[in-house]
Order: C-alpha cells, then sequence, then structure tokens
C-alpha cells in the first residue's frame, strides 16, 4: 500500500484560514487606520535582505535568530528578522534627497528562528512607525499616542494594557552615579535586559563577567528599584507630554525596561497588557546611532515595532474567538434550476448597488441555504423560489433580526 503523505506548514509558520484573516485584517485595519491618523506614510521593500546588514549588531539575540543562506550566486541572503536596519539602509541611500524629519510606516513580515513559546512565531507580521531626523521628545510622544491609538481602534481601552517606559540614558546617569563607568553600560544592560527571564544570581554573575565589582553588582540591582522619574527631564517632558494629547493614562514609568536590541539611545518602552498574562505587545525606543553604524549620516530616530501574533491572542481573550467575523453582505440561492438565471442577474444587480454578494452556485432547499447564509458572513439572505420569480418579487431576510422585506427583481 502506498505511503499516506500529509504536509504541514513548517514549525512556527502560519497558515491563515479565512476566520485567521478575519483576525488578522482587524489588526492591520487599525494599524493603517492608526499610522495614516498620525500622518506616517507607507513604504515596504523585499523580506530578503543582505545578511551583513542584519548581521551587524551580532552578538544579540536576535542577530542568532536570523534565517540565512547563499544564493545561486553565493550571496549571503537573509529574511529580515526586523525592519530597523532596512529603514536605516533606505534612508541612507537617500540621505541627501529626502526631507527631514521622516515619518515613516510598514507592516513587514519577520523572520526569527526563536524557541516557541506563547506569543512567539517564527514568522510574524510588525507595524513599524519611525521618526526619523527629529531630536525632540514630541517624536516620542507622537509613535507611542499612534501605538496606543491602534490598540484603542481594535476594541481594547487603556483598562487593558499598559505601555512601560523608560529610559536607557537616565538608567546610564543612575549606573554613573553609583561609580559604573560608561564603557560598562552595555554590559550591564545587556544583564539587565534578561531580568525576569532568567534568576537574578545568574544575572549577578553575567554583571560580575562584565567586569563589575560585587558592590558594584549590588549597586544595579539597588537601581532597579528606582520608582521615580522626577530626577529625568526627559522622561517627564514626556510624560507631560502625553497628558496633554491625552493619553497618558496609558503609560507608566519602569525602569526595568530595557530592550534587547543594543541601537537604543534614550528612551525605551514596550507594552504589556495589565493582566500579564502575554508577552510584549510593541517595543521600541530612540536610536540616534543605527545610521551612523550602516554608513549614514548621523540621524536620529525613534520608532516601535508592533507584532500581530500577542495582540491577536489578547483581542481574541477580551472580546472573544469570534468577535472579528464580521457580518455583512448578501447571501443570493434559488430553489430549483429554473429560477438560476434569476438569481444571478439578482446578484448581479445588487454588486452594482455596491452589496458584497455571495450567489450560491447550485440549487438548494431553504433549510440549507439559510443556515449555510447563517454561518457565513452574510448579514442579509434573498431565497427565490418558483412563484417569487413569477411574481417578480422576492424577500430580503436580515440574518440577526429575521425581519423581511420586500423587493422587486
Ligand atoms: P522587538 O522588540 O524585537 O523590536 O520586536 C517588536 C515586537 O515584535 C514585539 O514586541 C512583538 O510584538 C513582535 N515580535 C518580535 N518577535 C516576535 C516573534 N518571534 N513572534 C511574534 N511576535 C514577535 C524590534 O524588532 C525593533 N526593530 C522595533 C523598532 C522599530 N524599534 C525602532 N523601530
Amino acid at each position: 500500500m502506498a505511503e499516506k503523505i500529509s504536509f504541514e506548514a513548517p514549525r512556527g509558520m502560519r497558515d491563515f484560514y479565512p476566520e485567521d484573516m478575519a483576525w488578522r485584517n482587524r489588526v492591520f485595519d487599525a494599524f493603517r487606520a492608526a499610522g495614516e491618523a498620525s500622518g506616517f506614510e507607507p513604504y515596504d521593500s523585499c523580506v530578503v535582505e543582505s545578511y551583513d546588514l542584519l548581521a551587524r549588531k551580532a552578538g544579540e539575540e536576535v542577530g542568532e535568530q536570523i534565517y540565512h543562506f547563499f544564493d545561486k550566486s553565493e550571496r549571503h541572503i537573509a529574511l529580515r528578522a526586523e525592519m530597523t536596519p532596512t529603514l536605516a539602509r533606505m534612508v541612507a541611500q537617500r540621505q541627501k534627497e529626502l526631507q527631514f524629519p521622516l515619518k515613516w510606516t510598514t507592516i513587514a513580515q519577520c523572520f526569527r528562528y526563536e524557541r516557541m513559546t506563547k506569543g512567539r512565531k517564527r514568522e510574524h507580521y510588525q507595524w513599524n512607525i519611525d521618526i526619523i531626523g527629529e531630536d525632540s521628545i514630541l517624536a516620542e510622544v507622537e509613535v507611542l499616542q499612534a501605538a496606543c491609538d491602534a490598540l484603542i481602534r481594535m476594541g481594547l481601552s487603556s483598562g487593558d494594557f499598559k505601555v512601560h517606559v523608560s529610559s536607557r540614558k537616565f538608567l546610564g546617569e543612575l549606573l554613573q552615579k553609583s561609580g559604573i563607568p560608561p564603557e560598562k553600560h552595555a554590559q550591564v544592560f545587556l544583564a539587565l535586559d534578561k531580568r525576569g527571564k532568567m534568576p537574578d544570581a545568574e544575572i549577578a554573575a553575567m554583571l560580575k563577567d562584565g567586569g563589575l565589582s560585587e558592590d558594584e553588582v549590588k549597586a544595579t540591582f539597588a537601581i532597579m528599584d528606582t520608582k521615580s522619574y522626577e530626577d529625568s527631564p526627559e522622561l517627564k517632558e514626556l510624560f507631560r507630554l502625553a497628558e496633554i494629547a491625552g493619553f497618558a493614562d496609558c503609560l507608566e514609568f519602569d525602569i526595568s525596561v530595557i530592550r534587547g536590541l543594543s541601537y537604543y539611545t534614550g528612551i525605551v518602552f514596550e507594552c504589556f497588557d495589565t493582566a500579564g498574562e502575554f508577552r510584549a505587545i510593541f517595543g521600541g525606543g530612540r536610536y540616534d546611532n543605527l545610521l551612523t553604524t550602516i554608513g549614514g549620516e548621523p540621524t536620529s530616530a525613534v520608532g516601535l515595532g508592533f507584532g500581530d501574533v500577542v495582540v491577536t491572542e489578547l483581542l481574541k481573550s477580551r472580546l472573544g474567538e469570534k468577535a472579528a467575523k464580521e457580518k455583512k453582505g448578501v447571501a443570493v440561492g434559488f430553489m430549483f434550476p429554473e429560477q438560476r438565471d434569476a438569481a444571478l442577474k439578482l446578484a448581479a444587480s445588487l454588486r452594482k448597488q455596491g452589496y458584497s454578494v455571495n450567489l450560491q452556485l447550485k440549487n438548494q432547499k431553504p433549510k440549507k441555504f439559510f443556515s449555510h447564509a447563517d454561518s457565513s458572513m452574510a448579514a442579509k439572505a434573498v431565497f427565490l423560489g418558483p412563484d417569487d420569480v413569477e411574481k417578480g418579487v422576492a424577500r430580503l431576510k436580515d440574518m440577526q433580526t429575521r425581519e423581511e422585506t420586500e423587493i422587486t427583481l
């Protein structure tokens, strides 16, 4: 007997069945609307990048997660793990012609060979919004406002999520005050970013490996208890401006936010659900040196990446699994083959009037037709029988209220 072959999507890669697409569209629609509402211009690029560009920040977790291969001409190629290096490359390439500040946005599919956990896949779509060429803290406020706006548009409220905000600059100042010199800060950030993911003892060991003395390690952990941002003028200004913009209730200061990527230089933030059930919803910050590290002119930048995986899980849990399936359009069916032409004509006429029409392709019993229409996306349904066609009228049924209205054919 022949062996039965069965294929599945590769581990960590997703298929999108129509019910999954309903969710994806709901999330993407909110991304696009929020980006547009805040004046971000869409851009895009190919998912394939040169490995060298993506691996420039080697040694980090994301660097180790890159899917890469050699093409037939021995070019070292990679699937992008994030959009930021590509954005920096695109901006550097046209730095002389572009009008700064730029406000750019994209929804980019990204690939990371990650350990599969809740909320982490090996492929995800990531909404990116970035402002390039602006030093003002208002740039941070604008990207944060747009991201919170997207969450609200998806149907969540400010009680469902909080953006945890900190500043690498502020943390650097606190470390320096404790006698830890700036050249050790990168190492300290890397270790502190692991807090919550590994035991403090291991983090202490990492810090010691990075050249910190016993006392410096102690001081570092003490800094992690900082609850006030009063000594940071930029954080104070950020919270003040968020208050004016009306979304300060979505933010909170959290010194423990470091971010895993090394290119951040100032404000950093990460958004979580308030119940603490899920992984980070989005993350980002200021990265003022990235362009120079890939050969561009010095340019300040701030932005964020907002994945589709975690937020979809959160939406399903808060709004219900079926919430994305929006009822719309009209189902048209017919009882006998003799009514087929009339049904087709009615469908064409309704489509011309702007309705979305799902025409049944074969004659059906009414019970079967209405039960199918009910479980499909149809908000309304018309079923043509011999009498209807003879009289030139039909009944348009509202699937929710079961009310019927007469329409002429
Ligand atoms: P990131 O924190 O690595 O930052 O990713 C941003 C977001 O992408 C995460 O908060 C999460 O929603 C989503 N994400 C990342 N990895 C996965 C995964 N394996 N599965 C599902 N979702 C994932 C960046 O990528 C920065 N480039 C963001 C940025 C843009 N910073 C400035 N501009």
